[in-house]
Protein backbone atom coordinates (compact mmCIF):
# COMPACT_ATOMS: atom_id res chain seq x y z
CA UNK A 1 0.00 0.00 0.00
CA UNK A 2 1.50 3.50 -1.27
CA UNK A 3 1.22 6.41 1.50
CA UNK A 4 -1.41 7.88 -0.39
CA UNK A 5 -3.63 4.98 0.07
CA UNK A 6 -3.43 4.85 3.19
CA UNK A 7 -4.34 8.14 3.61
CA UNK A 8 -7.20 7.67 1.71
CA UNK A 9 -8.48 4.81 3.50
CA UNK A 10 -7.77 7.11 6.75
CA UNK A 11 -9.80 9.84 5.50
CA UNK A 12 -12.83 7.36 4.85
CA UNK A 13 -12.96 6.27 7.94
CA UNK A 14 -12.47 9.54 9.55
CA UNK A 15 -13.23 12.10 7.13
CA UNK A 16 -12.34 15.62 7.76
CA UNK A 17 -13.93 19.70 6.74
CA UNK A 18 -11.75 21.09 3.62
CA UNK A 19 -11.48 24.34 2.29
CA UNK A 20 -10.62 24.68 -1.86
CA UNK A 21 -10.29 28.35 -2.79
CA UNK A 22 -10.73 28.29 -6.96
CA UNK A 23 -12.40 25.56 -6.20
CA UNK A 24 -14.51 26.13 -9.95
CA UNK A 25 -11.39 26.41 -11.81
CA UNK A 26 -8.80 23.33 -13.05
CA UNK A 27 -6.95 22.37 -10.09
CA UNK A 28 -9.88 22.98 -7.42
CA UNK A 29 -12.33 21.22 -8.88
CA UNK A 30 -9.92 18.18 -8.92
CA UNK A 31 -9.28 18.43 -6.26
CA UNK A 32 -12.99 18.93 -4.44
CA UNK A 33 -13.55 15.80 -6.95
CA UNK A 34 -11.07 13.51 -5.23
CA UNK A 35 -12.37 14.29 -1.91
CA UNK A 36 -16.31 13.98 -2.31
CA UNK A 37 -15.20 10.99 -3.68
CA UNK A 38 -13.55 10.19 -0.41
CA UNK A 39 -16.41 11.51 1.81
CA UNK A 40 -15.04 14.27 3.03
CA UNK A 41 -17.02 17.69 4.06
CA UNK A 42 -15.31 20.32 1.55
CA UNK A 43 -16.23 24.32 1.96
CA UNK A 44 -15.34 25.43 -1.70
CA UNK A 45 -15.02 29.20 -2.89
CA UNK A 46 -14.34 30.57 -6.21
CA UNK A 47 -16.03 34.05 -7.52
CA UNK A 48 -15.50 32.37 -11.35
CA UNK A 49 -13.03 34.87 -12.39
CA UNK A 50 -11.45 32.09 -14.34
CA UNK A 51 -13.11 29.04 -13.09
CA UNK A 52 -16.45 27.98 -14.18
CA UNK A 53 -20.05 27.03 -13.25
CA UNK A 54 -19.82 24.35 -15.35
CA UNK A 55 -16.41 22.40 -13.73
CA UNK A 56 -19.08 22.06 -10.50
CA UNK A 57 -21.27 20.98 -12.26
CA UNK A 58 -19.43 18.71 -13.84
CA UNK A 59 -17.75 17.26 -10.80
CA UNK A 60 -21.91 17.20 -9.37
CA UNK A 61 -22.61 14.53 -12.18
CA UNK A 62 -19.39 13.00 -11.77
CA UNK A 63 -19.87 12.25 -7.53
CA UNK A 64 -22.78 10.16 -5.72
CA UNK A 65 -25.96 12.43 -4.16
CA UNK A 66 -24.70 11.97 -0.49
CA UNK A 67 -21.17 13.33 -1.45
CA UNK A 68 -22.59 15.82 -3.13
CA UNK A 69 -24.58 17.01 -0.13
CA UNK A 70 -21.19 17.26 1.82
CA UNK A 71 -20.27 20.57 -0.61
CA UNK A 72 -20.92 23.66 0.64
CA UNK A 73 -20.06 26.58 -2.52
CA UNK A 74 -19.80 29.93 -1.45
CA UNK A 75 -19.43 32.30 -4.61
CA UNK A 76 -16.61 35.06 -3.33
CA UNK A 77 -13.90 36.67 -3.34
CA UNK A 78 -10.48 36.05 -1.58
CA UNK A 79 -9.81 39.81 -1.99
CA UNK A 80 -12.14 40.19 0.38
CA UNK A 81 -11.56 39.09 4.23
CA UNK A 82 -14.82 38.77 5.51
CA UNK A 83 -15.38 35.92 2.73
CA UNK A 84 -12.25 34.29 3.52
CA UNK A 85 -13.03 34.27 7.21
CA UNK A 86 -16.49 33.09 6.31
CA UNK A 87 -15.22 30.10 4.45
CA UNK A 88 -12.30 28.82 6.92
CA UNK A 89 -14.63 28.71 9.68
CA UNK A 90 -14.64 25.27 11.39
CA UNK A 91 -12.34 23.91 8.66
CA UNK A 92 -9.39 21.14 9.45
CA UNK A 93 -7.25 22.10 5.99
CA UNK A 94 -7.03 24.60 4.01
CA UNK A 95 -6.22 24.17 -0.01
CA UNK A 96 -5.59 27.32 -1.26
CA UNK A 97 -5.35 27.52 -4.66
CA UNK A 98 -7.59 30.63 -6.23
CA UNK A 99 -5.16 32.81 -7.58
CA UNK A 100 -4.87 34.56 -11.27
CA UNK A 101 -2.57 32.40 -13.25
CA UNK A 102 -0.92 33.11 -16.47
CA UNK A 103 2.80 35.02 -16.77
CA UNK A 104 1.30 36.93 -20.27
CA UNK A 105 -1.65 38.14 -17.69
CA UNK A 106 0.52 39.40 -14.76
CA UNK A 107 2.53 41.47 -17.28
CA UNK A 108 0.06 43.20 -19.11
CA UNK A 109 -2.05 43.65 -16.04
CA UNK A 110 0.10 43.36 -12.55
CA UNK A 111 -2.23 45.10 -10.44
CA UNK A 112 -5.17 42.76 -10.90
CA UNK A 113 -2.66 39.77 -10.36
CA UNK A 114 -0.95 41.25 -7.45
CA UNK A 115 -4.46 41.94 -5.61
CA UNK A 116 -5.60 38.47 -6.30
CA UNK A 117 -2.45 36.74 -5.51
CA UNK A 118 -0.75 38.82 -2.90
CA UNK A 119 -3.36 40.81 -1.27
CA UNK A 120 -5.87 37.52 -1.62
CA UNK A 121 -3.63 35.16 -0.18
CA UNK A 122 -2.84 37.60 3.05
CA UNK A 123 -6.37 37.82 3.47
CA UNK A 124 -6.33 33.94 3.28
CA UNK A 125 -3.20 33.51 5.85
CA UNK A 126 -4.91 35.30 8.03
CA UNK A 127 -8.36 34.13 7.97
CA UNK A 128 -6.68 30.82 8.59
CA UNK A 129 -4.48 32.19 11.59
CA UNK A 130 -8.05 33.54 13.38
CA UNK A 131 -10.40 30.65 12.29
CA UNK A 132 -7.07 28.03 14.32
CA UNK A 133 -7.47 25.65 10.66
CA UNK A 134 -4.96 22.76 11.21
CA UNK A 135 -3.07 23.48 7.92
CA UNK A 136 -2.83 25.66 5.00
CA UNK A 137 -1.53 24.37 2.11
CA UNK A 138 -1.09 26.67 -0.94
CA UNK A 139 -0.52 26.34 -4.92
CA UNK A 140 2.84 27.56 -4.92
CA UNK A 141 4.92 27.53 -8.28
CA UNK A 142 7.92 26.43 -10.57
CA UNK A 143 8.01 30.42 -11.99
CA UNK A 144 9.87 30.93 -8.73
CA UNK A 145 13.23 29.33 -9.94
CA UNK A 146 12.80 32.80 -12.33
CA UNK A 147 16.65 32.97 -14.24
CA UNK A 148 18.28 30.56 -12.10
CA UNK A 149 19.32 28.17 -15.34
CA UNK A 150 20.04 24.91 -13.08
CA UNK A 151 18.75 21.64 -14.09
CA UNK A 152 16.70 19.60 -12.30
CA UNK A 153 15.43 22.51 -10.38
CA UNK A 154 15.99 22.10 -6.34
CA UNK A 155 14.19 23.66 -3.70
CA UNK A 156 17.10 25.88 -1.94
CA UNK A 157 18.19 27.20 -5.38
CA UNK A 158 16.49 29.67 -6.84
CA UNK A 159 16.94 32.80 -9.42
CA UNK A 160 14.82 36.23 -9.55
CA UNK A 161 11.57 36.40 -11.01
CA UNK A 162 10.27 37.26 -14.63
CA UNK A 163 7.58 38.43 -14.29
CA UNK A 164 4.45 39.99 -11.74
CA UNK A 165 3.34 36.66 -11.06
CA UNK A 166 6.08 34.83 -10.22
CA UNK A 167 6.89 37.33 -7.60
CA UNK A 168 3.71 37.01 -6.70
CA UNK A 169 4.17 33.05 -6.33
CA UNK A 170 7.55 34.11 -4.44
CA UNK A 171 5.80 36.56 -1.94
CA UNK A 172 3.09 33.70 -1.11
CA UNK A 173 6.32 31.80 0.13
CA UNK A 174 7.27 34.67 2.26
CA UNK A 175 4.54 35.14 3.58
CA UNK A 176 3.63 31.55 4.40
CA UNK A 177 6.92 31.39 6.32
CA UNK A 178 6.30 34.67 8.10
CA UNK A 179 2.78 32.95 9.39
CA UNK A 180 4.36 30.12 10.91
CA UNK A 181 6.67 32.00 12.82
CA UNK A 182 4.78 35.02 14.44
CA UNK A 183 1.49 33.23 14.24
CA UNK A 184 2.42 29.04 14.24
CA UNK A 185 0.28 28.79 11.12
CA UNK A 186 1.22 25.70 9.74
CA UNK A 187 1.52 25.66 6.03
CA UNK A 188 3.19 23.79 3.19
CA UNK A 189 3.85 25.32 -0.79
CA UNK A 190 3.30 23.15 -3.36
CA UNK A 191 5.52 24.65 -6.55
CA UNK A 192 3.41 23.16 -9.22
CA UNK A 193 5.24 22.52 -12.83
CA UNK A 194 3.08 22.59 -15.94
CA UNK A 195 -0.33 20.86 -14.65
CA UNK A 196 -2.76 19.43 -17.12
CA UNK A 197 -5.85 17.21 -17.20
CA UNK A 198 -9.72 17.66 -17.33
CA UNK A 199 -11.23 20.79 -17.15
CA UNK A 200 -8.10 22.78 -18.09
CA UNK A 201 -9.77 25.40 -19.86
CA UNK A 202 -8.75 25.41 -23.66
CA UNK A 203 -10.00 28.99 -24.36
CA UNK A 204 -8.79 32.80 -24.10
CA UNK A 205 -5.55 34.64 -25.07
CA UNK A 206 -3.88 33.13 -21.24
CA UNK A 207 -5.17 29.28 -21.98
CA UNK A 208 -1.90 26.94 -21.13
CA UNK A 209 0.06 24.99 -24.17
CA UNK A 210 -1.84 21.77 -23.23
CA UNK A 211 -5.52 22.56 -23.44
CA UNK A 212 -4.71 24.90 -25.99
CA UNK A 213 -3.65 22.48 -28.60
CA UNK A 214 -5.93 20.05 -28.15
CA UNK A 215 -8.56 21.95 -28.74
CA UNK A 216 -6.60 23.76 -32.09
CA UNK A 217 -6.04 20.00 -33.41
CA UNK A 218 -9.63 18.81 -32.51
CA UNK A 219 -11.39 21.77 -34.42
CA UNK A 220 -8.71 21.76 -37.60
CA UNK A 221 -6.86 25.00 -36.70
CA UNK A 222 -3.47 25.92 -36.44
CA UNK A 223 -1.00 24.62 -33.75
CA UNK A 224 1.54 27.59 -32.54
CA UNK A 225 5.07 26.42 -31.42
CA UNK A 226 6.90 29.54 -29.80
CA UNK A 227 10.36 29.35 -31.01
CA UNK A 228 11.75 25.82 -32.21
CA UNK A 229 9.68 23.24 -30.21
CA UNK A 230 13.33 21.89 -28.13
CA UNK A 231 12.15 23.92 -25.62
CA UNK A 232 11.36 21.47 -22.72
CA UNK A 233 8.96 21.45 -19.46
CA UNK A 234 7.90 19.10 -16.67
CA UNK A 235 4.41 18.14 -17.72
CA UNK A 236 2.36 16.95 -14.54
CA UNK A 237 -0.80 14.80 -14.61
CA UNK A 238 -3.20 16.21 -12.25
CA UNK A 239 -3.81 13.80 -10.48
CA UNK A 240 -0.49 14.05 -9.16
CA UNK A 241 -0.94 17.52 -8.14
CA UNK A 242 -3.82 16.37 -6.08
CA UNK A 243 -1.93 13.61 -4.73
CA UNK A 244 0.47 15.83 -3.64
CA UNK A 245 -1.81 18.09 -1.77
CA UNK A 246 -3.51 15.40 0.20
CA UNK A 247 -0.20 14.06 1.59
CA UNK A 248 0.64 18.04 2.27
CA UNK A 249 -2.55 18.43 4.40
CA UNK A 250 -2.25 15.23 6.24
CA UNK A 251 1.34 14.62 7.03
CA UNK A 252 2.39 13.91 10.30
CA UNK A 253 5.87 13.96 9.80
CA UNK A 254 7.45 17.53 11.71
CA UNK A 255 9.73 17.98 9.65
CA UNK A 256 7.43 18.13 6.50
CA UNK A 257 5.62 20.95 7.54
CA UNK A 258 6.82 24.97 7.15
CA UNK A 259 7.76 23.60 3.51
CA UNK A 260 7.84 24.14 0.17
CA UNK A 261 7.98 21.77 -2.62
CA UNK A 262 8.30 20.77 -6.20
CA UNK A 263 5.28 19.01 -7.70
CA UNK A 264 5.94 17.29 -11.21
CA UNK A 265 7.27 14.25 -13.19
CA UNK A 266 11.09 14.93 -12.75
CA UNK A 267 10.86 14.30 -16.50
CA UNK A 268 11.43 16.89 -19.61
CA UNK A 269 9.28 16.63 -22.46
CA UNK A 270 9.91 18.93 -25.59
CA UNK A 271 6.70 20.76 -27.16
CA UNK A 272 7.99 18.94 -30.33
CA UNK A 273 7.38 15.63 -28.86
CA UNK A 274 4.25 16.65 -26.77
CA UNK A 275 2.89 17.81 -29.97
CA UNK A 276 3.47 14.60 -31.65
CA UNK A 277 2.28 12.65 -28.60
CA UNK A 278 -0.91 14.51 -28.78
CA UNK A 279 -1.42 14.13 -32.66
CA UNK A 280 -0.74 10.09 -32.54
CA UNK A 281 -3.57 10.07 -30.39
CA UNK A 282 -5.94 12.09 -31.46
CA UNK A 283 -5.52 10.63 -35.11
CA UNK A 284 -7.64 7.22 -34.59
CA UNK A 285 -10.74 10.00 -34.05
CA UNK A 286 -9.91 12.95 -35.93
CA UNK A 287 -8.50 12.03 -39.59
CA UNK A 288 -7.56 15.39 -40.53
CA UNK A 289 -4.43 15.13 -38.07
CA UNK A 290 -2.77 12.69 -40.95
CA UNK A 291 -1.48 15.54 -42.46
CA UNK A 292 -1.42 18.32 -39.97
CA UNK A 293 1.82 20.32 -39.17
CA UNK A 294 2.68 22.69 -36.18
CA UNK A 295 3.40 26.63 -37.41
CA UNK A 296 6.40 27.77 -35.83
CA UNK A 297 6.59 31.29 -34.77
CA UNK A 298 9.13 33.17 -32.04
CA UNK A 299 10.00 32.44 -29.11
CA UNK A 300 8.29 33.93 -26.07
CA UNK A 301 9.97 37.17 -24.29
CA UNK A 302 10.42 35.88 -20.84
CA UNK A 303 9.80 31.84 -21.28
CA UNK A 304 12.94 29.74 -19.88
CA UNK A 305 14.37 27.15 -22.32
CA UNK A 306 14.07 23.87 -19.77
CA UNK A 307 12.45 23.22 -16.78
CA UNK A 308 12.57 20.31 -14.91
CA UNK A 309 11.97 19.36 -11.62
CA UNK A 310 14.06 17.80 -9.03
CA UNK A 311 11.28 15.72 -6.49
CA UNK A 312 13.41 13.64 -4.15
CA UNK A 313 12.45 16.15 -1.40
CA UNK A 314 8.57 15.40 -2.00
CA UNK A 315 9.25 11.78 -2.06
CA UNK A 316 11.06 11.57 0.98
CA UNK A 317 9.09 14.07 3.41
CA UNK A 318 6.09 13.58 1.93
CA UNK A 319 6.27 10.03 0.48
CA UNK A 320 4.92 11.75 -2.96
CA UNK A 321 4.94 8.69 -5.66
CA UNK A 322 3.44 10.09 -8.98
CA UNK A 323 0.56 7.67 -10.17
CA UNK A 324 0.65 9.29 -13.79
CA UNK A 325 3.30 9.14 -16.52
CA UNK A 326 3.03 12.09 -19.26
CA UNK A 327 1.35 9.29 -21.81
CA UNK A 328 -0.85 8.57 -18.84
CA UNK A 329 -1.90 11.64 -17.97
CA UNK A 330 -2.66 12.18 -21.54
CA UNK A 331 -4.52 9.55 -22.38
CA UNK A 332 -6.71 10.42 -19.53
CA UNK A 333 -6.93 14.03 -20.48
CA UNK A 334 -7.69 13.38 -23.95
CA UNK A 335 -10.70 11.33 -23.12
CA UNK A 336 -12.12 14.08 -21.38
CA UNK A 337 -11.10 16.95 -24.34
CA UNK A 338 -12.77 14.74 -26.75
CA UNK A 339 -15.87 14.17 -24.88
CA UNK A 340 -16.10 17.76 -24.09
CA UNK A 341 -14.83 19.68 -27.24
CA UNK A 342 -16.22 17.83 -29.65
CA UNK A 343 -19.58 18.11 -28.20
CA UNK A 344 -19.67 21.87 -28.38
CA UNK A 345 -17.59 21.69 -31.75
CA UNK A 346 -20.42 19.42 -33.18
CA UNK A 347 -23.43 21.59 -31.22
CA UNK A 348 -21.88 25.02 -32.20
CA UNK A 349 -22.20 23.63 -35.69
CA UNK A 350 -26.00 23.40 -35.67
N1 LIG B 1 -1.99 24.90 -13.84
C1 LIG B 1 -0.69 25.02 -13.62
O1 LIG B 1 0.13 24.49 -14.38
C2 LIG B 1 -0.15 25.80 -12.45
C3 LIG B 1 1.24 25.90 -12.32
C4 LIG B 1 1.74 26.59 -11.20
C5 LIG B 1 0.88 27.13 -10.28
N2 LIG B 1 -0.47 27.04 -10.46
C6 LIG B 1 -1.35 27.63 -9.44
O2 LIG B 1 -2.35 26.70 -9.11
C7 LIG B 1 -3.55 27.37 -8.74
C8 LIG B 1 -4.73 26.83 -9.54
O3 LIG B 1 -4.47 27.05 -10.91
P1 LIG B 1 -5.38 26.48 -12.08
O4 LIG B 1 -4.47 26.04 -13.15
O5 LIG B 1 -6.38 25.53 -11.52
O6 LIG B 1 -6.07 27.82 -12.60
P2 LIG B 1 -7.63 28.21 -12.74
O7 LIG B 1 -7.62 29.58 -13.31
O8 LIG B 1 -8.37 27.15 -13.44
O9 LIG B 1 -8.10 28.24 -11.22
C9 LIG B 1 -7.96 29.35 -10.38
C10 LIG B 1 -9.30 29.60 -9.72
O10 LIG B 1 -9.19 30.68 -8.79
C11 LIG B 1 -10.33 31.51 -8.94
N3 LIG B 1 -9.98 32.86 -8.49
C12 LIG B 1 -9.08 33.70 -9.05
N4 LIG B 1 -9.07 34.88 -8.36
C13 LIG B 1 -9.96 34.74 -7.36
C14 LIG B 1 -10.40 35.61 -6.34
N5 LIG B 1 -9.92 36.85 -6.22
N6 LIG B 1 -11.33 35.16 -5.46
C15 LIG B 1 -11.84 33.91 -5.57
N7 LIG B 1 -11.48 33.05 -6.53
C16 LIG B 1 -10.54 33.46 -7.41
C17 LIG B 1 -10.66 31.47 -10.42
O11 LIG B 1 -11.98 31.86 -10.72
C18 LIG B 1 -10.38 30.01 -10.74
O12 LIG B 1 -11.52 29.21 -10.55
C19 LIG B 1 -3.27 28.85 -8.95
O13 LIG B 1 -2.87 29.40 -7.70
C20 LIG B 1 -2.11 28.87 -9.91
O14 LIG B 1 -1.33 30.04 -9.80
C21 LIG B 1 -1.00 26.38 -11.52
Amino acid sequence: MTAFERVKAQLQVAPKTWLVTGAGGFIGSNLVETLLRLDQRVVGLDNFSTGKKQNLEQVRRLVRTKQWARFNFVEGDIRELEACQRVSRGVDYVLHQAALGSVPRSIEDPLLTNASNITGFLNMLVAARNEKVRRFVYAASSSTYGDHPGLPKVEDIIGRPLSPYAVTKYVNELYADVFARCYGVESIGLRYFNVFGPRQDPDGAYAAVIPRWIDAMIKNAPTYVNGDGETSRDFCFVANAVQANLLAATTENPGATGQVYNVALGARTTLNELFAMLRERLIPAFSHLKDYRPVYQDFRPGDVRHSQADIAKARRLLAYEATHTVEQGLDEALDWYKQNLATTTSSQRH
